[in-house]
């Protein structure tokens, strides 16, 4: 293995369940500090319902004030065709659409039915690649439901396969309140990827049970290579009750480049931008690498 894409979603996923609402200046800051430690895949916001999200209600601002560079590029979340056009108007490079592999999730998170969103998403998908975009798709739920328990893997192979029809290039498993196993993590790679070539697949760890970098590892093994985290180990989705951090971005990358892999991050640099969260939301972050800076 030569090479792993992140997709650093701290922006986005990291900051929408903060007490704390960042200024647009900072977070535009967060994204120039973020690329000056070589992060390339940023997904930088949301265009949600304000009501729904109000720590990423300045979408619109934000995104229009991106700082610029080339081989950067800016994702956002859409939950349907209003975000699409709330978004295109501000000219990001890519757009990620969501849905949850269990009922309860999806309704909770966007007040639809699995059934209902999948016409809502395609209509997105078409209307984004009508505008020569490319979009990724989100399987929220993947390893285990909130309000339901167990998920079954059928359900998930079923929701991967339908957003791929509809015109998504890649789809990220989200483990979103953190609950896979390794062996989980492995089982669902094998099966789901006997449907759907790996290179196609992503993986979305939250850290709840301190279990989302060994489940990364399998992932590799399994031949995956896009991995999202967020910078200093924030994130959580408001709509899933105790649904903690996302991988640390600083710790994926700390373990890759131990093992030779090459992430195109400098970890000095990355921390830099966890330190100046920190600061800003005024408290301390989970990522492990981050505690340990300084101490050998
Ligand atoms: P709804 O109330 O069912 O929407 O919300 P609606 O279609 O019935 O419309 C109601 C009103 O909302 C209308 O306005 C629409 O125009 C407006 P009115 O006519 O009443 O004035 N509306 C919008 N306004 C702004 N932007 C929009 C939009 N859409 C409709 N895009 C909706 C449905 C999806 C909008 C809502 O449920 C919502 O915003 N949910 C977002 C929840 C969310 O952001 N969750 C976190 C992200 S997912 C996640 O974190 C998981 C992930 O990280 C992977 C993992 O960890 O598993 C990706
Ligand atoms: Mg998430």
């Amino acid at each position: 293995m030569a090479e792993v894409t992140i997709v650093e979603v701290g922006l986005r996923d990291g900051l929408q369940n903060e007490e704390t609402i960042l200024s647009t200046t900072v977070k535009q800051q967060l994204a120039q500090m973020l690329i000056d430690a070589g992060v390339k895949e940023i997904e930088a916001t949301s265009f949600v319902h304000p009501r729904w999200i109000p720590q990423l209600a300045d979408a619109a601002q934000l995104t229009e004030g991106l700082p610029r560079h080339e081989g950067v590029c800016y994702r956002v979340l859409v939950p349907n065709r209003k975000g699409l056009e709330r978004a295109a108007a501000t000219g990001v490079d890519e757009y990620a659409v969501f849905l949850s592999a269990s009922e309860t999730h999806n309704q909770k998170n966007i007040n639809k039915s699995i059934a209902e969103t999948y016409p809502i998403l395609a209509e997105t998908v078409d209307l984004a690649v009508a505008k020569g975009k490319r979009v990724r798709g989100y399987v929220s739920t993947a390893f285990g439901c909130p309000y339901e328990g167990d998920v079954s893997l059928a359900k998930v192979i079923e929701v991967c396969e339908k957003l791929l029809k509809m015109g998504v290039y890649e789809i990220s498993l989200g483990d979103t309140i953190g609950v896979a196993t390794p062996n989980q993590v492995r089982e669902m790679l094998k099966a789901l990827t006997k449907e759907i070539p790996v290179t196609k697949v992503a993986g979305h760890f939250h850290d709840t049970r301190g279990t989302a970098l060994v489940n990364a590892y399998v992932a590799l093994e399994e031949g995956v290579r896009t991995l999202d985290t967020s910078f200093g180990g924030l994130g959580g989705c408001p709509y899933a009750p105790g649904a903690a951090g996302n991988m640390a971005t600083e710790d994926l990358v700390y373990m890759l480049e131990g093992m030779g892999v090459k992430t195109g991050i400098n970890l000095a640099k990355l921390c830099e931008v966890s330190r100046y969260a920190e600061e800003q939301l005024g408290k301390p972050l989970p990522s492990k690498v981050l505690q340990s800076e300084g101490l050998c």
